[in-house]
């Protein structure tokens, strides 16, 4: 029976993995507050209602640009829509249907208004808009990074390449998209890579004028920046130190060198003057909104964080020294209650395998996390607060720290810190907070659950299984370290002991289990390793290991993995949200490929120790060893004689649940 609930269970977990739509959030967008409003009922109100509904039924077409007009003489809606040149023509209508149904509720008033995504840009007018150049206003968004090298060389580069562009932009014609990309090789053995679009209702002129002062607010606007947007509602210029578009044919051989510049007619423009006011920018860059949201997170938890601070030292003054003792770290349950609200709903903050964890606030302020241990682990009261002491004195930047816990019959609770941004799952699998996750943070986040763990296992007094690691395990504090939870669970649930009761209990989650462990119930640290290996693919993919799915098959994470991997395309693994971003570094990121995989081997043996895996993380030179065949885990070569993924009461028989057996 269970054979036949297993595949039944990962095909649930499927299902609910791949509901989540991923609605793209909007760059930017500005409610004209020049051209003035208009009022439900009136005409012009439902010419716009037409316009985008009409959407749906959008044609598409070569050039990415839509001119559409729905009415007539003064309550007439103009619209103009355009895809960023290497965005695919069916991606580009989704696009704009969802622009246009998303501005007319964030401007539900305004007769003019722009919304700028990533891949396409939607602005709508009673006035004429279309054929007429528009440059203002300006908007720039730049990354963090700057380029430290000598800056002559970098300025020199930067705009050799974009005047280029410019020009072969100019040139294009207006059939086209106007639309070219192109990259050089820059200071410091760095490449940079350029883009430039203009609409094409603009000539050939207004589109040169109008990238000319898109590059010319560059040394204002982004100085020294390794990657920047500059946008105008005409055209966009962006340029980067990665390459941020997709490849993409621009109906013209990109050798052909840039044809000399033609001085821009300096005419007296008398666009846009006063009416217009607008700002649009086009097609924007994932990265550029990822950092300015960072820098105001940033801010955000820094003052949230000094105030926990300040809150925190008074508290912990009392109980903070080497010798803890059981009673200034005992709770009354009463206490506990208050603060949770009596574990209401709306202070849950998860469920575990062990119990539900709500979030709390002490009468003093302090916030905290409350695990209510599940009834079905009973322990005595001398026996738990023991096993709490040893647990509690794990103390390690990357585990979560424990405050205290409470006993009240047969209440078992135990008292975390809280984090406030929960747990790596919510940032990971989920296509727009993993924006704010850069390379560079996913690599501290390895490279700090790697060490919390390499404690656990090697430096801490108890030697610790964590037996359940996974991501949404791992929680994160305002710096986006990693803290491993849930450590220490065996002992306080009796299961390391001497009591027969729960040894047969399989802990751990689908997906994470190391195969020997699901099948025959062995586990050592090296299931640990396993299960570390699944997150660092899963990090650097972006996908849940038990619902992976590429369109082709249904394949696992770890199937596709080595597949690739073997085929020598291993990139293919890696979360595209990542690829556009700034601290993007392939060399090591299929080092990490290569790590995560040597993890998840199927012969325990070699798999590497924790203590391997960090050397292997900090030497960015030594040589990686090849990975053999990982343990695939499909529900198929599971199901033998163990339950389930959501593992209780496995009924497995040579069950090694002596954690200190296992030589170092
Ligand atoms: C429109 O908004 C801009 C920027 O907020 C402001 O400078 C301008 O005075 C406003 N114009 C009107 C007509 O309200
Ligand atoms: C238009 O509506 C906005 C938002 O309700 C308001 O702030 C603005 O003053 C209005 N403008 C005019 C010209 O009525
Ligand atoms: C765009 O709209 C304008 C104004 O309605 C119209 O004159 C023009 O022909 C349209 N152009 C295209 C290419 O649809
Ligand atoms: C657009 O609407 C505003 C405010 O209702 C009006 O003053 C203006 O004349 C309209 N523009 C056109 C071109 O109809
Ligand atoms: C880049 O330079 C700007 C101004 O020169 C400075 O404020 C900023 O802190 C620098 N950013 C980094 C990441 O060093
Ligand atoms: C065009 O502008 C350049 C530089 O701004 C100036 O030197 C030149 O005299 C101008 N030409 C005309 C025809 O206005």
């Amino acid at each position: 029976m269970l054979s036949l609930l297993l595949p039944l269970i990962s095909l649930i977990f499927q299902i609910q993995c791949f509901t989540v739509e991923s609605q793209p959030v909007p760059l930017n967008q500005i409610c004209s507050n020049v051209t003035g409003n208009f009022t439900v009922n009136t005409p012009y109100a439902v010419n716009l209602d037409r316009l985008i509904s009409s959407f749906s039924s959008l044609q598409s077409n070569d050039n990415g640009f839509y001119n559409i007009s729905v009415g007539d003489s003064d309550e007439k809606v103009n619209s103009i829509s355009q895809c960023r040149g290497d965005v695919k023509p069916e991606d580009c209508i989704n696009c704009i249907a969802m622009a246009g149904k998303r501005l007319v509720t964030l401007c539900p008033v305004q007769k003019e208004a722009i919304i700028w995504y990533d891949k396409c840009t939607f602005r709508y007018s009673n006035r004429t808009i279309f054929n007429r150049l528009e440059i203002f206003p300006h908007t720039s968004i730049t990354g963090t990074r700057n380029f430290t090298g000598d800056r002559d060389a970098w300025e020199k580069s930067l705009r050799g390449l974009l005047e280029g562009l410019k020009n072969r932009a100019s040139v294009i014609g207006r059939s086209k998209k106007n639309f070219v990309v192109g990259e050089t090789s820059g200071p410091s053995f760095q490449t940079l890579y350029g883009l430039v679009q203009c609409t094409p209702d603009i000539s050939e002129e207004d589109c040169s004028y109008c990238l000319s002062q898109g590059i010319a607010k560059i040394p204002s606007c982004c100085d020294l920046k390794m990657g920047s947007y500059v946008l105008s509602p005409s055209c966009i210029v962006a340029y980067a130190t990665w390459r941020f578009y997709d490849p993409v044919d621009t109906d013209e051989p990109s050798s052909v060198p840039a044809t000399p510049s033609r001085p821009p007619k300096n005419e007296t423009r008398t666009v846009m003057q006063g009416d217009k006011n607008r700002g649009v920018p086009p097609k924007a860059l994932i990265f550029a909104a990822a950092s300015v949201v960072i820098v105001v997170l940033l801010i955000v938890f820094l003052v949230v964080f000094l105030r926990l601070r300040r809150k925190k030292m008074i508290k912990n003054s009392e109980h903070k020294n080497e010798n803890i003792s059981t009673d200034s770290m005992r709770f009354n349950f009463s206490v506990l209650q208050d603060a949770t609200s009596h574990f209401s709903l709306e202070n849950k903050l998860g469920e575990g395998g062990f119990g539900a964890v709500y979030k709390g606030v002490l009468s003093d302020g302090q916030k905290i996390a409350v695990k209510r241990l599940s009834k079905n682990a009973q322990q005595g009261e001398t026996e738990f607060k023991n096993e709490f002491l040893l647990v509690a004195k794990l103390q390690h930047r990357n585990l979560v720290k424990l405050l205290g816990y409470s006993i009240e019959g047969t209440e078992r609770l135990l008292v975390y810190e809280f984090l406030p941004h929960t747990s790596l799952d919510k940032f990971i699998f989920d296509p727009i907070e993993g924006k704010q996750l850069e390379w560079e943070i996913r690599y501290k986040i390895i490279g700090g659950v790697a060490r919390g763990l390499l404690y656990l296992h090697q430096d801490s007094r108890l030697r610790i299984i964590h037996r359940d690691l996974k991501a949404s395990n791992i929680l994160l504090d305002e710096e986006m370290t990693p803290k491993i939870s849930d450590f220490g669970m065996a002992r306080l649930f009796d299961m390391d002991h001497t009591t027969q009761r729960y040894t047969n209990r399989i802990v751990g989650t689908f997906g994470y289990m190391a195969p020997e462990y699901v099948t025959h119930g062995q586990f050592s640290f090296k299931t640990d390793v396993y299960s570390f290996g699944v997150l660092v693919l899963e990090i650097i993919s972006g996908k849940k290991n038990s619902c992976f799915s590429n369109e082709d098959s249904i394949e696992d994470l770890l199937s596709f993995a080595w597949r690739n991997w073997k085929e020598g395309v291993a990139l293919n693994l890696v979360d595209k949200i990542l690829m556009t971003m700034s601290s993007y570094s392939s060399n090591m990121i299929l080092r990490c490929i290569n790590i995560g995989l040597l993890c998840v081997q199927e012969k325990v043996a070699e798999r590497p120790s924790m203590a391997s895996v960090l050397l292997m993380l900090d030497g960015h030179t030594t040589a990686l060893s090849e990975p053999s065949k990982p343990a695939f885990f499909s529900p198929s070569n599971a199901v033998s004689d163990s339950s389930s993924s959501l593992g209780h009461n496995a009924k497995t028989s040579n069950y090694n649940s002596n954690t200190e057996l296992y030589p170092r």
